[in-house]
């Protein structure tokens, strides 16, 4: 029996993966002729999940296109960087870490790279570096994927995740001017760069003054619509032997605002508490069920905001949409209109809000069902 129809947290991926065509479609296009794509989203609306997807596409094998995974998620130093960008190149290489040692011996001239292999025959290798060789070569390193790609005969497409990361190294700029130096000439690599500080890849990737303005098509990633969702949350009851109404299912993303990761989580916990078929209670209940879990948190949250930061937050709950005019800041007492962007600015800062043009939206759907029912009753 499957006690878990829907997934949070984690790839989705097979039957928890839904939409996301027009785009699969457009990175594959990209990926297999070679054009880099930056991919662009708040956290948790898709972006790896549908990265992943791409890659295990039957079009690739094809093609001869290979994939390589970064995650920046841990990485803060440029030395970091470049021990796992080779660790993970040398994967491509091979699946036996000795092919991979001797591949590696084959490939780097002027860089040593040391390896430690753990003791059991399918753990983890790691690689260490000496700093002061790779600053004095690092080209070795930076057309690594080019150099494997045109070793192996493949295309290979190297996808690093949280790329915004690396503003966090000594020298960003100097850093970032140094890759792109390199993987502008890449015929036979590309690369797939995507995270979720939309500021922050927006001045690297948007910004004509940045050394990646124009380097590769960037795209912004939606949320999922609503109608996908439907049928999604449909089948997914269908499939385990139970049964929601097109009307519930359509409640559920409503209520989450068709945010990917917030919407299977409801639909888990709506699951969870259906016995055969789904009733309108059991909705209710879940919802409940989520702010529960959540109330230490959420209370933290309000407690870290200042009065006006609140008044502010209750102002969007009542789906205002004009916060600079005298009115609005009258009736929700936000103090000055040159205080109102500042509101906002450390609202987005917190990561509670964000901002897509003159739209304002809370990041956590669920942090704004709790204010507005539980907080400002
Ligand atoms: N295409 C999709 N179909 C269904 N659910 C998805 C899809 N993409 C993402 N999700 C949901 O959102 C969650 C976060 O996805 P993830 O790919 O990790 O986002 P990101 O990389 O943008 O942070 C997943 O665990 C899953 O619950
Ligand atoms: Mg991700």
């Amino acid at each position: 029996m499957n006690l878990a129809p829907f997934m949070y947290g984690k790839i989705a991926d097979g039957v928890e993966f839904t939409n996301r065509e027009k785009e699969t479609t457009q990175l594959l296009q990209n990926f297999h002729v070679g054009i880099n794509s930056i991919l662009i989203s708040p956290r948790r609306w898709g972006k790896s999940s549908l990265v992943q997807k791409v890659a295990e596409s039957p079009l690739n094998k094809k093609n001869n296109v290979k994939y390589c995974f970064i995650d920046l998620f841990n990485v803060r130093t440029e030395q970091e960087f470049y021990e796992v960008y080779v660790r993970e190149l040398l994967k491509v290489t091979s699946s036996k870490w000795e092919e991979r040692v001797a591949q590696a011996k084959k490939i780097f001239k002027k860089i040593v790279p040391q390896f430690t292999v753990g003791l059991s025959p399918d753990s983890e290798f790691s690689i260490s570096l000496d700093w002061k060789e790779i600053q004095k070569a690092p080209d070795e390193i930076l057309n690594l994927a080019e150099t494997i790609a045109k070793l192996k005969k493949i295309k290979l497409v190297v996808c690093i995740d949280e790329f915004q990361n690396i503003s966090f190294f000594d020298d960003p700029l100097g850093f970032q001017k140094t890759l792109r130096a390199h993987w502008q000439h890449h015929k036979q690599s590309s690369y797939c760069l995507y995270g979720s500080k939309r500021g922050m890849l927006m001045e690297l990737f948007t910004d004509p003054s940045a050394p990646f303005y124009k380097f590769g098509d960037v795209i912004f990633l939606e949320k999922i619509k609503e109608n996908y969702w439907v049928s999604f949350i449909k089948k997914r009851f269908r499939d385990t032997g139970k049964n929601i109404t097109p009307e519930q299912a359509a409640r559920i993303a409503q209520l989450m605002e068709n945010h990917p990761y917030f919407v299977q989580q409801l639909a888990q916990q709506v699951w969870h508490l259906t016995k055969k078929e789904c009733s309108d209670k059991d909705i209710d209940q879940a919802v409940k069920n989520l702010w529960q879990q959540n109330t230490i948190l959420f209370q933290r949250e309000t407690d870290n905001l200042t009065n006006t930061q609140i008044n502010f937050l209750r102002a969007m709950c009542h789906n205002v949409k004009q916060f600079s005019s005298a009115e609005t800041i009258q009736a929700y007492k936000l103090g000055t209109s040159a205080g109102v962007i500042r509101i906002k600015e450390a609202l987005e800062s917190k990561e509670i809000i964000d901002t897509v043009g003159p739209q304002i939206e809370f990041i956590d759907p669920l942090f704004k069902l709790w204010l507005s029912k539980v907080y400002f009753k």
